[in-house]
This record gives C-alpha cells, structure tokens and sequence, in this order.
C-alpha cells in the first residue's frame, strides 16, 4: 500500500509541474488530484482498521481475509489506473469497476462478520471503507 501512495504522490507532483493539455494527459484538476490523494490514504486507514480485527476466531478470520483480498484488488486497480496517468496513457476503463468492486468485496466481508466480541473493530473498518468508497464518488464526479 505504500508503494501505492507514493505513486500517487509521484502522480499529483507530476501533474502540478506538466505543462501539457490537462484533458490530453487525464491528469485532472486541483479537487479531482486531492480525491484520488483522499481515496489512498483511506484505503491505507481502511487497511490498518481492518488489521486491527481479532482474527482468533476462524468465521472472523476467514472474513478479515477476504475483506484485505478486496483492498488489495481494489488497490491494485489504483496502481493501474495511477501507471496510465503518470505515463500519459488513458486509465483502463475497466479499473474503476476493479476499484469500485474491491471496495464493495471489503464492504461485504466486513458486514458478514457475526462475531460480537469484535463488533467495535469492525464498526471502526466499517467507517473507513465507507469513507474510501465516498472518496471514490468524489474522484467519479470530479475527475472528467
Ligand atoms: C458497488 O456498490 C454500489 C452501491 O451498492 C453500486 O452502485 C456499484 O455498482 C457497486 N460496484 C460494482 C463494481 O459492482
């Protein structure tokens, strides 16, 4: 995940200091950079809240694996979609799918966990999801 976020890093200094087209090279404007900054670093806090789970019980743990294979694959489409814009290609059309569909994977798992004796921890990770899954509205309607 920090690799990731320091591609974006990469990304938004890299658009700041470009002189060419911004429609051309998809970087986007001021609001559209700070989302995508937004949706990394909740993606980050979303990965640390679900670590953060008590994974003694297995139903949980089995859980918990399933909603970090989400993060992961909803991170892997940032990276692409970050790979395309820092080399001036256009974003894979279908990487925001893969962001939107790793972020609900994560949502569901997380919602399916029963356990009681974790609940604060999941509520925790619940929030962060759902604040990473705002930030990627946020970059759907700012980034055209
Ligand atoms: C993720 O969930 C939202 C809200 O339920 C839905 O609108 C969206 O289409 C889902 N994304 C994917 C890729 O299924």
């Amino acid at each position: 995940m920090a690799r990731i976020f320091s591609l974006f890093l990469a990304l938004v200094i890299a658009s700041a200091s470009v002189a060419a087209p911004v429609e051309q090279r998809q970087v986007g404007d001021l609001s559209c950079n700070i989302d995508r900054f937004k949706i990394v670093t909740g993606l980050i806090s979303a990965g640390s809240a679900i670590g953060k789970i008590d994974t003694t019980d297995p139903d949980t743990a089995t859980a918990v694996a399933a909603a970090q294979a989400g993060l992961k694959a909803a991170g892997d489409s940032i990276k692409d979609i970050a790979l395309a814009l820092v080399t001036g290609k256009t974003a894979p059309a279908d990487a925001r799918t893969g962001v939107s569909q790793g972020l609900n994977d994560t949502r569901s798992a997380l919602d399916s966990i029963t356990n009681t004796a974790v609940s604060d921890s999941v509520a925790a990770a619940q929030s962060k999801v759902q604040a990473a899954i705002d930030d990627g509205n946020d970059v759907i309607a700012d980034c055209k």
